[in-house]
């Protein structure tokens, strides 16, 4: 579905971007964000929730409200369901919404999952979902991207990773490893394609209020582990960033403010990793 007038001022006038993980959270404020500046967008989500994760994944419904938050804004939207752990489901969507939009030049790698348990609760299931969702999902968004930005001749991806890649986040181990591996994911593409004028860059933001909240998260941190509290305090007056403070991060590396902007690590953490 292309709907919306192509007139485009902004930051990032007439750029077609992709975004994963876009029905909800971080995912629908990158989209509107993005948007406001003139951007044209790639939408995927799985819509759906897994076995796994002890918290609901975004519906059709969330993706729908994305699409119309964008389009209100006078921007062209392609959306699609699919799972970023499927390669091939991903980039023939991917193939689909640049056929309509008429090409990329960037991507946003945001979709991901979380996990919580202590070490000794920790399970195969919980390493194997949160590493092919949140490193595999986004080399899958990358390498889907990748193509489109060579035929434009260069482009910006940029991975959500998160603080807990700067300093070691613990009681979500596979999570916290996932992200690092995102990190030098991100480095080595941003070696292997500068010659190409890819920039690849990552973001690592701090907890900010989305639909991405296990349960049991609190009650394992304050009822076993409540030593390890200090580490998910931000050094900043506050306990929460907002989604569009990431998003501001993400509209720089995708606009052309940051063109000689590659293998950042992007910190939105309010100081949480400053120590
Ligand atoms: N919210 C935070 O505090 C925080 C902090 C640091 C990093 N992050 C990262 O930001 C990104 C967005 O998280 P959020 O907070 O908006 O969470 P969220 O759960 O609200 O949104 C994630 C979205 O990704 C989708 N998704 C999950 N698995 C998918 C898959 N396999 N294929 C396609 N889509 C899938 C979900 O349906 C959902 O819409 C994630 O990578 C997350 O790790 C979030």
């Amino acid at each position: 579905m292309v709907t919306g007038p192509t007139p485009s001022t902004g930051r990032v006038a007439g750029k077609r971007v992709l975004i994963t993980g876009a029905a909800r959270g971080l995912g629908r404020s990158h989209a509107v964000r993005l948007a406001e500046e003139g951007a044209d967008l790639i939408l995927v989500d799985i819509c759906r929730s897994l076995p796994e994760i002890e918290y609901e994944l975004a519906t059709e419904d969330d993706l729908a409200e994305t699409v119309r938050l964008v389009t209100e804004l006078g921007r062209r939207c392609v959306s699609r369901v699919a799972d970023i752990r499927d390669e091939v489901a991903l980039r023939s969507a991917v193939n689909a919404g640049v056929d309509e939009l008429g090409g990329l030049d960037g991507a946003v790698a945001n979709a991901g999952v979380l996990t919580v348990a202590p070490w000794d609760r920790t399970t195969s299931e919980h390493w194997r979902t949160v590493v092919d969702v949140n490193l595999i999902g986004t080399w899958n968004t990358c390498a889907a991207a990748i193509p489109h930005l060579l035929a434009q001749g260069g482009g910006s991806l940029v991975n959500i990773s998160s603080a807990g890649a700067m300093k070691g986040f613990p009681l979500q181990i596979p999570y916290t490893a996932a992200k690092h591996g995102v990190v030098g994911l991100t480095i080595g593409l941003a070696n292997e394609l500068a010659a190409q004028s890819i920039r690849v860059n990552s973001v690592h933001p701090t907890g900010a209020f989305t639909g991405m909240i296990p349960p049991s998260f609190g009650t394992t941190l304050a009822e076993e582990r409540p030593d390890l509290i200090p580490m998910f305090v931000n050094a900043m007056p506050t306990p929460f960033i907002d989604a569009v403070d990431v998003s501001n991060a993400v509209l720089f590396l995708i606009s052309d403010e940051s063109r000689f902007v590659t293998g950042l690590q992007f910190k939105v953490d309010a100081g949480v990793s400053i120590n």
